[in-house]
């Protein structure tokens, strides 16, 4: 494994891609906005790239892994001294608490200066927590999961946080689901700011194209009573959220791109993340009739028996197993994989006058859920089972306490805690 050490002057700025290590040596250096000195070490992770800068003469050691790699940056191509001036005035100007919500595109550096706002706050002792509300490429909790962590050391990777509390989404894509991520996301700067953090910095999604975006966007600055805006790398994302919040957002710019993920970088990035709180999981079975059920049709309709189930299974199928009724609709339950016939369903949805929802039995395997516990996180699990008969539900999941509730998401996992391409999930 290659290692440099590298002397670098007061001021002096390299930059290193991941995978790789480092460690002070002597003098005192500063990356994202944590302030390192002799004995302390860092890590930049794959797919990531960070500078650093020595605040005085210092001397640092890398260890350089795979396709890492070092680069001297000229002067001023990196960000990072503005970032730590930007961060530091707000927070200097900023009543505690102070709440801060990060926003801009993808890859613009939303998760790494939420991450420089919190050392800050650190280096000034105030008591930062993160707020990652980030569905997509969730670092804090798992994808589809918004999180909180409090702050208490350096910070480089959020996924070296711990969450300190974890709400369920169901989705990795913020447009389906922006009311729920919104109301969770208010519920948890709340939680952060009742367990004392003097600073809470909200990581968002890259979601910023379009009208829709910007409402949900305004929607949550609002919803988490943001006192400052930080707008990254575009600038008439800028002027927009200067128009709706004026006075309260700054502007910083984005790091050159020396490390660009792709979609399947991001892919591999979820992945990795399901696996961290899945690899330990253990099978258990919930009994349906002890917890709340959210988010299929299948279980939470009331069962209709009798002539309207026999009529639909003459006339779709016989292999319904269920009907329930919902104010609006019904939803049908067939014991197979076979998608019913569409002119069948348009014909069923005409003289019933309602909508119909049409699931499988098979669809429950593999869909990703959140159990919830009686402190009211919710933790992530994997369905392995449907017992219809035995209203009981297998899943696979780390979380051992008592299951308050199960929330079904619109995700399924499948091998390798890998994402089954496909339309969106009924179950
Ligand atoms: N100070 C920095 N110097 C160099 N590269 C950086 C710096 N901060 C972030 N990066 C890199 O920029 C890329 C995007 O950063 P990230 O914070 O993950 O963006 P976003 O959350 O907006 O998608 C990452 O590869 C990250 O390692
Ligand atoms: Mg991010």
């Amino acid at each position: 494994m290659p290692k440099a050490r590298l002397s670098m002057e007061d001021g002096e700025e390299i930059r290193i891609s991941g995978p790789a290590s480092g460690r002070v040596v002597e003098g005192r250096a500063t990356i994202l906005g944590a302030e390192l000195g002799p004995g302390e070490d860092f890590r930049v992770g794959r797919l990531r790239s960070y500078t650093i800068r020595a605040l005085k003469h210092s001397t640092i050691e890398v260890m350089l892994e795979d396709e890492a790699r070092i680069e001297k940056p000229s002067p001023g191509e990196e960000p990072l001294e503005d970032w730590v001036e930007i961060a530091d005035s707000l927070i200097s100007s900023c009543e505690l608490p102070c709440t801060v919500t990060v926003i801009g595109p993808v890859e613009a550096g939303k998760t790494s200066f939420t991450a420089l706002l919190a050392n800050r706050a650190l280096a000034r002792g105030i008591s930062p927590a993160i707020v990652d509300s980030d569905v997509g490429q969730a670092d804090i909790g798992p994808p589809a999961f918004v999180s909180m962590a409090l702050v208490t050391q350096w910070v480089l990777w959020l996924r070296d946080l711990r969450p300190d509390a974890s709400r369920f989404i169901g989705s990795i894509e913020p447009a389906p689901v922006a009311g729920r991520i919104i109301s969770q996301v208010a519920d948890l700067v709340g939680q952060a700011l009742r367990m004392g953090a003097g600073l809470v910095a909200i990581d968002t999604d890259g979601w910023v194209q379009g009208w829709s975006s910007l409402e949900y966007k305004a929607d949550l600055i609002r919803a988490s009573r943001a006192d400052r805006i930080v707008v990254l790398g575009d600038p008439l994302l800028y002027r927009v959220y200067d128009r709706i919040f004026p006075g309260r957002v700054v502007y910083a710019r984005s790091p050159t791109r020396a490390v660009t993920r792709s979609a399947q970088d991001r892919r591999k990035l979820r992945r990795d993340n399901y696996e961290r709180f899945l690899s330990e999981a253990k099978v258990r079975d919930i009994d349906l009739s002890r917890v709340s059920v959210v988010g299929s049709c299948l279980l939470a309709t009331v069962p209709q028996n009798g002539d309207l189930l026999d009529s639909l299974r003459r006339e779709v199928t016989d292999r319904i197993v269920m009907v329930g009724r919902y104010p609006g609709g019904y939803c049908v339950a067939v014991d197979s994989e076979e998608p019913v016939d569409q002119n069948t369903l348009r014909s069923l949805q005409k003289r019933l006058d309602r909508e119909v929802l049409v699931v499988h039995t098979g669809g429950f395997r593999g869909v990703l859920v959140g159990l919830t516990g009686p402190d009211g996180n919710d933790y992530p699990g994997v369905v392995e089972a449907l017992d219809l008969e035995g209203w009981k539900l297998r899943v696979r999941t780390a979380y051992g306490g008592e299951v308050r509730a199960i929330i079904f998401g619109r995700v399924r996992l499948g091998e390798e805690y890998g994402e089954t391409p496909g339309r969106r999930i009924w179950i």
